[in-house]
């Protein structure tokens, strides 16, 4: 059983890396593999592992390491993806389609059931099999699909009504690309994804880098 205890973001951070580099080993029929060598190919200490693996429980055994498949397992099932989730996409153009046109979305039980726009010359237009349908169909679609998750990829003049416009409906989880803050009820989720902020953080390193070698000339 879980415990009920806080975890903290950045362990939850990092859960899904840990589940991707699991996965990977499994493809490859590795059965079980020591803290240090997990730690060796994630670059991460082996301390940092056991750490974050001990706030659900921990999953290694002295002198064995970790089972791969049995963590594999667990750390799904902390990320909820034993679930399958009911995902719409609002705002079908570039970033929209290209959510859409994502097949390993579904691989992890993600399944993207409706793509939204308010644009006529979209509407109807088939990505992957999905028709783009006329964002006033939302609200009865949103009800009658058990919709779990909506992303959020249309301009973010648009986004708080269209967001708030789903809560009404009943969603409790915005995927928001949107650049820009979202107040909604505590009850829902709301997970942001910037591409320009990690972008930002990759130029803060790359500059810090080249100072540091200014310096040392
Ligand atoms: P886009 O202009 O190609 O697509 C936006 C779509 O939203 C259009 O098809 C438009 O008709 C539709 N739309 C407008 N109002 C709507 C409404 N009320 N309901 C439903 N659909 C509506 O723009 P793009 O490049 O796909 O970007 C979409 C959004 O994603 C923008 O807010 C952009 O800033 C953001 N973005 C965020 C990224 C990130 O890393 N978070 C990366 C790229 C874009």
């Amino acid at each position: 059983m879980l415990p009920e205890k806080k975890i903290s973001t950045a362990v939850i951070k990092r859960l899904p890396r840990y589940y991707r580099y699991l996965g990977d080993l499994l493809e490859n029929d590795v059965v079980r593999i020591s803290s240090k060598e997990l730690s060796e190919r994630m670059k991460v200490t082996a301390s940092q592992i056991r750490q974050d693996l001990n706030n659900f429980g921990g999953f290694g055994q002295q002198g064995y390491g970790y089972n791969v498949e049995h963590l594999y397992k667990e750390i799904g099932k902390i990320l909820g993806l034993e679930n399958k989730y009911n995902v719409i996409i609002i705002g079908a153009g570039n970033l929209g389609q290209a959510l859409a046109n994502y097949t390993d979305f579904e691989k992890r039980g993600f399944i993207v059931k409706g793509l939204f726009d308010v644009n006529p010359r979209l509407v109807g237009v088939e990505i992957r099999g999905l028709e783009i349908k006329d964002i006033d169909e939302i609200e009865n679609f949103v009800i009658e699909n058990n919709i779990h998750i909506a992303a959020l990829t249309l301009p973010k003049q648009k986004a708080p009504k269209v967001a708030s416009d789903l809560v009404k409906a009943g969603i409790k989880g915005i995927w928001n690309f949107a650049p820009i803050d979202l107040n909604l009820p505590k009850d829902v989720v709301v997970e942001n994804v910037h591409l320009l902020d990690s972008l930002m953080t990759l130029s803060y390193t790359i500059s810090r880098k080249e100072k540091k070698k200014k310096q040392q000339k």
